[in-house]
């Protein structure tokens, strides 16, 4: 049985004192049945790794250097984040993709430098609505998720996958729950045929994931959870979306 996951993605949002306040909102519903995690800006996982402690609300960040150190300015390491406390990166998120050019083999590597140091890679996936339209959804989601299979190898079950259509992220607009299904079913397969421990592996759906609509969503036999972005921001709706996750 799969533990659920439900990770909140705050993107480029908050302040130290809003910040103070949702993990203050997240902390007084706590417990949930699944696991919860959020992923905050570089400057403020410090301050919420000390607003997080004793809680059972895991920090992740969202993206990282595929480098290990050196001259590599305005980059963040793996081996800082596992050093404050960070355990979840997301890789590959679809606007890092495409505002800054990343690469399917980058992502595979920024996804190997996350499991070097322990930590948990949240690779993100997923289709545009011209690639979806076009037939291509099964091509591109599995293209991009073969490359991490390829680069983790025998680590690959160490990693979480995120299907995040592009055309549902921040649009309102919700892949089907069925819709959701039928991708993750392809992902589970082809992870099938890579690992022998695809079946204890997480797989997230993200994209205009609300309180009204993650229960039917994690009700589907492949989706493990979600990964939330606009309504991660407010502590009333992610702890919704969190007891939606049984
Ligand atoms: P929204 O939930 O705002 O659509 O964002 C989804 C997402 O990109 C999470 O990483």
């Amino acid at each position: 049985m799969r533990r659920k996951l439900v990770v909140g993605n705050w993107k480029m949002h908050g302040t130290l004192a809003s910040n103070a306040e949702l993990l203050a909102g997240l902390r007084a519903a706590e417990p949930f049945v699944c696991e919860a995690a959020v992923c905050a800006p570089f400057p403020y996982l410090a301050s919420c790794v000390l607003a997080l402690q004793g809680s059972h609300i895991a920090l992740g960040a969202q993206d990282c250097s595929a480098h290990e150190q050196g001259a590599y300015t305005g980059e963040v390491s793996v081996a800082m984040l596992a050093d404050i406390g960070c355990r979840y990166v997301i890789v590959g998120h679809s606007e890092r993709r495409a505002y800054h050019g990343e690469t399917d083999q980058l992502v595979a590597d920024k996804a190997k430098a996350v499991v070097a140091k322990g930590l948990v890679p949240i690779v993100c996936v997923g289709e545009t609505l011209a690639e979806r339209e076009a037939g291509h959804t099964a091509e591109v989601v599995k293209r991009q998720l073969s490359a991490v299979i390829h680069t983790l190898g025998h680590c690959m079950p160490q990693a979480v996958v995120a299907y995040e259509p592009v055309w549902a992220i921040g649009t309102g607009k919700t892949a089907s729950p069925e819709q959701a299904q039928e991708v993750h079913a392809l992902l589970r397969a082809q992870l099938r045929a890579a690992t022998s421990h695809a079946d204890q592996m997480r797989l997230l759906y993200g994209g205009s994931v609300k309180a009204d609509n993650a229960a039917s969503l994690f009700a589907q036999a492949d989706i493990d959870g979600g990964l939330i972005g606009g309504a991660s921001l407010k502590a009333a709706d992610f702890t919704a979306i969190c007891r939606a996750a049984l």
